[in-house]
């Protein structure tokens, strides 16, 4: 915060001035001037508009540190002294809240900072942008993807000791919150030269140096080196060490960076590998050797460095041999072999050298690619920063230079369409009013070189693809014919003959006039440069080795593979690079820093104005502050500018309705913006000067603060608003509650004390008036008691008089009674001895038997005729009478009985009235059969089919049909026989099948004999003679003995008219045919319960066991 509050400017502490469009007189002198001023006082970063100026400083200054870094991190562009961070930091945040990708474009001459610059931007967007650890691990493998391409890249130079050698362009991908994603890498056109030969206090290749220097002796000797510059041939001697430049302290940092950005040990082998067999291909020298047909062939000299090459790479020794001694040239299906001579030879050498050591640079360029490249696929913001190699003069200027300074042509080219070109029409296009201003473009250079027909590089491509004998003067002279008009085109031979006495142009040469400046290309070495012919034989050699990363170098070696049509140039390749590479860039949002080289002796402190001047010159910076300063520092189209400062004016906010551009003018109308200050294009608004730019996004930045306050105030508001509502709401219900709840506690507290007052007073109250009571009461009592003893008193003083009254009464009466009686019964005692004695006892009698008979009509017993009750009789005399009573009653009642009976009860009741005329007190059995009613029919002949035959056999009425056992006469065993028993007959038959088997007329039927014992047994006495009796009487034991007897005798009775014997006896005779058995009846055992069991003793007796 307190940071904040610190107003630093631009403006403040300026030394000249910062911002070259603030300069005042602008001139030539004026603005070298100021560098100098500035530069003089360490102040390296001028401004111009949004543009930096860099001067390299050649020493190392106090103003990267990471507390810098803090300073300018999160600041307006303008706010700040000028510095690289404070456009880094406003491209980094362009690109992350605006979504614009950013493009860093860093040019300059050789030596000026460019390298440094993009350093120093890449560091700056590391420090500021994401942390994390998976962050931090892509921005050091972004970081340590440099050191890496510069120990391979770069080389001293005489401009510079760290001289980039090929051209970078880095795309640094972030995701929307700005955090880095990864990166891409493009490379252009190493100078592969270099490798094979430098010039003067030149050297080759950091890398070469950084092995021999810093690898161990151990690695050194894997890879076959020795530690000796001198032994190489590739090593220009004259500077192979660099004041300053620690070799083996890099080749250690080298080492680290590959292994941070994930170069496998394998693969880090490898590429030294090739490395060292590059630098030991230098040494392998040719010598001739005559042959028979005159030329010259080449032959090795000494075999010992091939050797070791080949055992490095695996390569057969021979094959590399013949590749060095044989080309083969294949045309149309035919092969031809030519031998090379000594120069040939020399040549295919460099070239295989060139080429491994390029192709492993691109090859190390994919690979670091590998490793950077985003892994997600999420959309991607992206952050150029090209570093092309710097405008290049020097003595002998080849191929190499010619496409370098071609490539920053085609910098300053895009510089000028989008600053200056572009900025000039569109004003025009908008309707601003503008004053041209004068710039001079160089498109026409740009076309000199690059034109598809009349381009120094078509051409030079037509002559390489010519048919016949190609060299590079023939070269010359096609430029001389074609480019000869060309303003920017100088040539001795040249057709109109300009330059015929200008003595400094040699004949094998041509010079352009580069926008930097003019520049004289040696023309040898154009064409092969051009064609980069490496033989075939040398490529299928490389195939063939068992290195696998050799192998993969050179794809085109493999025969199957053979392609007959040529690569492209280098030339139109470099052309196709640049073009595309301009294209992307066009399509980001360009930062420009312009390098400047104050001396051309690295030297710190040291200010050239005349190398200033001219640097300054061809880079157009004048004439870029002249537009900036006739111009206008921003625009932008009314619909954005609307939406991005609406909040500043009323009308505006929050919406406006109709037109933006209308809306804007209200809104710069309200802000009292001077009318100087912007103009009204036909869709932009332009804002001259940055600083109103800054006033707008201050008061934007302000009001967005209070607009935030407001709706954090209104948030707040309302938030504090509802809780209060809610607490008071709360509060209400919670106080209310209480308060009920306290009134119910007071309440009950009162009612309480209320109550036990009441109770008190009650209390008190019933006391006094139970005392009242009870003092009433014993008032009361006490006048009752003296009232009751009173009463009594009086009372028995009555009653006494009463007694005496009536006890004198009494006596009175009964001394008149005694009198009277006297007197009655001396008058009458003569009639009362006659009767009165008599009439007396009748009297009495009759009032007894009047008492008894009433008594006796209310005791009465029930009207059953067993019912055995009869009241108890008063009198003795009444015994008699008494006996009587109860007889008649019971007499009566029984007839009362019978009348209720049927007919059929009737029967029954006769039936059971001769049983017990003939078996009561007689057989023991009877008492047992009272209770059981005479069915007769126990046997149901008619419902039982099986009796079919018996019942129509039998057409009477069945009297008895029963079941009894018949006694076999022979031993006395029982068998069960149907006994039947109609009007006139008995018949019995066989149970099972119900025929008859015997039929006695009942006629024939003369006594039944039974025991006087409690057994079913009895015997049928038939008489004598008839047909029945022929076997003699029957035995049989039944069940219902009484019931049968009893019909037995009625059914004989009403046949026969005559009474059926029946003798009752424990011992009688029965007749057997001829035999009289006698049938006795002894006590048997109880087990066979009430079934007699019979046994045969002999001839005369017949045993029955009854229980
Ligand atoms: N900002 C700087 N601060 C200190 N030294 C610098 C700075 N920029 C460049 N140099 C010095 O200048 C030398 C050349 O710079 P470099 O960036 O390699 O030039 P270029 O890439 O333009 O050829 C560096 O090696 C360094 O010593
Ligand atoms: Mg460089």
């Amino acid at each position: 915060m307190a940071k904040m509050e610190v107003k630093t400017s631009l403006l403040d502490n300026m030394i000249g001035v910062g911002d070259m469009v603030l300069l005042e007189p602008l001139n030539e002198d004026s603005f070298i001037n100021n560098l100098k001023k500035r530069f003089d006082h360490n102040e390296v970063y001028t401004y111009i508009g949004s543009v930096v100026i860099s001067i390299n400083p050649y020493r190392s200054l106090p103003i990267y540190s990471p507390e810098k870094v803090e300073e300018y991190r999160n600041r307006n562009f303008y706010e700040l002294s000028p510095h690289i961070f404070a456009l880094s930091d406003e491209a980094y945040r362009s690109l992350r809240d605006q979504d614009k990708d950013q493009c860093i474009l860093i040019t300059g001459e050789s030596g000026a900072g460019k390298t440094e610059a993009s350093k120093l931007v890449m560091s700056y967007v590391a420090a500021v942008c994401g942390k994390g650890a998976e962050v931090n691990q892509v921005k050091e493998q972004l970081l340590q993807s440099n050191p890496v391409l510069e120990a391979f890249g770069n080389a001293k130079t005489v401009r510079n000791d760290n001289s980039s050698r090929f051209g970078k362009y880095m795309d640094i991908e972030f995701d929307f919150k700005g955090d880095p994603l990864g990166g891409v890498i493009s490379n252009y056109l190493l100078e592969k030269s270099r490798v094979v030969k430098q010039p003067r206090g030149e050297r080759n290749f950091h890398i070469f140096y950084q092995i021999l220097s810093g690898a161990s002796e151990d690695f050194l000797c894997k890879l076959k080196l020795e530690r000796d510059f001198s032994r190489y041939n590739y090593l220009g001697l004259d500077s192979a060490r660099v004041n300053g430049v620690d070799d083996a302290a890099n080749f250690r940092t080298v080492r680290n960076a590959m292994q941070i950005v994930g170069f496998m040990d394998h693969e880090t082998q490898s590429i030294f590998e090739v490395v060292a067999a590059v630098l030991k291909l230098g040494n392998i020298e040719f010598k001739p050797e005559s042959r028979v047909n005159g030329l010259d062939e080449s032959k090795i000299k000494d075999k010992n460095e091939l050797k070791e090459i080949c055992e490095l790479t695996g390569i057969d020794q021979s094959v590399l041999e013949r590749a060095f001694s044989f080309r083969t040239v294949e045309a149309k299906q035919e092969k031809v072999s030519t031998t090379l001579n000594v120069a040939q030879a020399y040549y295919a050498r460099d070239a295989l050298a060139k080429n491994l050591y390029s192709r492993l640079f691109s090859w190390l360029v994919t690979r670091i690619n590998e490793s950077i490249k985003a892994q997600t696929k999420v959309r991607k913001k992206v952050m150029g920063v090209l570093d092309i190699y710097g405008f290049e003069i020097f003595e002998d200027n080849s191929f190499e230079q010619f496409i370098i300074n071609y490539c920053n042509e085609k910098l300053q080219q895009i510089f000028i369409e989008l600053t200056l070109k572009e900025e000039q029409e569109e004003y025009i296009r908008e309707g601003i009013e503008w004053t041209h201003i004068e710039y001079f473009n160089n498109a026409i250079i740009c076309d000199l070189i690059e034109n598809n027909q009349t381009g120094i590089l078509a051409m030079l491509d037509e002559e390489c693809l010519r048919p016949g004998t190609v060299t590079d003067e023939t070269f010359l002279e096609k430029l001389n014919q074609v480019c000869a008009t060309h303003q920017h085109f100088e040539s001795r031979m040249s057709k109109c003959s300009r330059f015929l006495n200008d003595t400094s142009l040699p004949h094998s040469c041509f010079r352009i006039q580069h926008y930097a400046g003019k520049v004289m290309y040696q023309v040898e070495g154009f064409v092969d440069k051009n064609n980069d012919l490496l033989y075939r034989d040398l490529s299928q050699a490389m195939w063939k080795a068992s290195h696998s990363l050799i192998k993969a170098l050179f794809p085109e070696g493999n025969p199957a593979k053979i392609n007959l049509k040529r690569p492209p140039t280098a030339g139109s390749q470099f052309k196709a690079s640049v073009a595309t590479l301009m294209k992307n860039l066009q399509t980001k949002n360009p930062n420009y820093i312009r390098c400047i080289k104050p001396n051309d002796k690295k030297a710190a402190h040291v200010f050239n104005d005349a190398l200033v001047c001219h640097q300054i010159r061809y880079l157009g910076l004048l004439e870029n502050v002249r537009v900036r300063r006739a111009g206008y520092a921003f625009r932008q189209a009314y619909e954005p500018c609307l939406e991005r400062y609406k909040m500043l004016c009323k009308q505006t906010w929050p919406h406006w309705r109709g037109p933006a551009r209308a809306g804007v003018e209200v809104l710069f109308n309200e802000l009292e913006i001077p009318e100087e200050e912007f103009s009204f294009g036909r869709s932009k608004i332009f804002i001259r000067n940055p600083r109103t730019l800054f006033k707008l996004e201050d008061l934007r930045k302000q009001r967005l603060e209070d607009l935030a306050t407001l709706i954090q105030k209104i948030y707040r508001g309302w938030k504090c608003r509802t809780r209060f509502l809610l607490m008071k709401k709360s509060q209400i219900v919670i106080a209310s509650w209480y308060r009920r709840y306290a009134q119910q506690k007071k309440y009950q507290k009162i009612k309480s004390s209320a109550i036990i007052v009441q109770s008190y007073i009650r209390g008190w109250k019933a006391r006094k008036l139970l005392r009242e009571l009870k003092h009433q009461k014993r008032c009361n009592e006490a006048a009752t008691t003296i009232a009751a003893y009173w009463h009594g008193t009086q009372a028995r003083r009555e009653l006494k008089r009463l007694k005496e009254e009536a006890r004198r009464k009494h006596a009175v009466a009964v001394i008149w009674a005694y009198w009277l009686g006297l007197k009655v019964r001396r008058e009458y005692r003569k009639f009362f001895r006659a009767n009165a004695g008599r009439k007396i006892y009748e009297f009495i009698l009759q009032r007894i038997m009047q008492k008894y008979f009433l008594e006796m009509k209310n005791k009465m017993p029930s009207l059953s005729p067993i019912d055995k009750n009869w009241p108890a009789r008063p009198y003795f005399f009444l015994d008699s009478t008494h006996k009587e009573l109860k007889r008649i009653f019971h007499l009566w009642r029984c007839k009362k009985y019978r009348d209720q009976f049927t007919d059929q009860q009737k029967l029954i009741y006769e039936e059971k009235l001769e049983a017990s005329e003939l078996f009561k007190d007689k057989k023991a059995l009877y008492p047992a059969s009272v209770g059981q009613p005479f069915q007769g029919a126990y046997l149901e002949i008619s419902k039982n089919p099986k009796y079919k035959k018996l019942k129509d056999a039998v057409d009477e009425k069945i009297i008895i049909a029963e079941v009894v056992n018949k006694i076999n006469r022979a031993n006395g065993k029982a068998a069960s026989r149907i006994f039947l028993l109609t009007k006139n007959n008995v018949l019995l038959a066989d149970q099972k099948s119900g025929n008859i088997k015997s039929e006695v007329p009942l006629g024939d039927v003369t006594k039944v004999s039974m025991s006087s014992q409690n057994d079913g047994f009895f015997a049928v006495h038939l008489k004598e003679g008839s047909g029945a009796a022929s076997k003699g009487d029957f035995l049989f034991s039944s069940d219902h003995l009484i019931e049968m007897a009893t019909k037995l005798y009625r059914t004989t009775l009403s046949q026969t008219k005559q009474k059926l014997n029946i003798e009752i006896s424990d011992e009688f005779l029965v007749q057997f045919r001829q035999d009289k058995v006698c049938v006795k009846f002894i006590q048997g055992s109880q087990k066979n319960g009430n079934i007699p069991t019979c046994k045969r003793k002999n001839n005369r007796l017949l045993e029955v066991a009854v229980p």
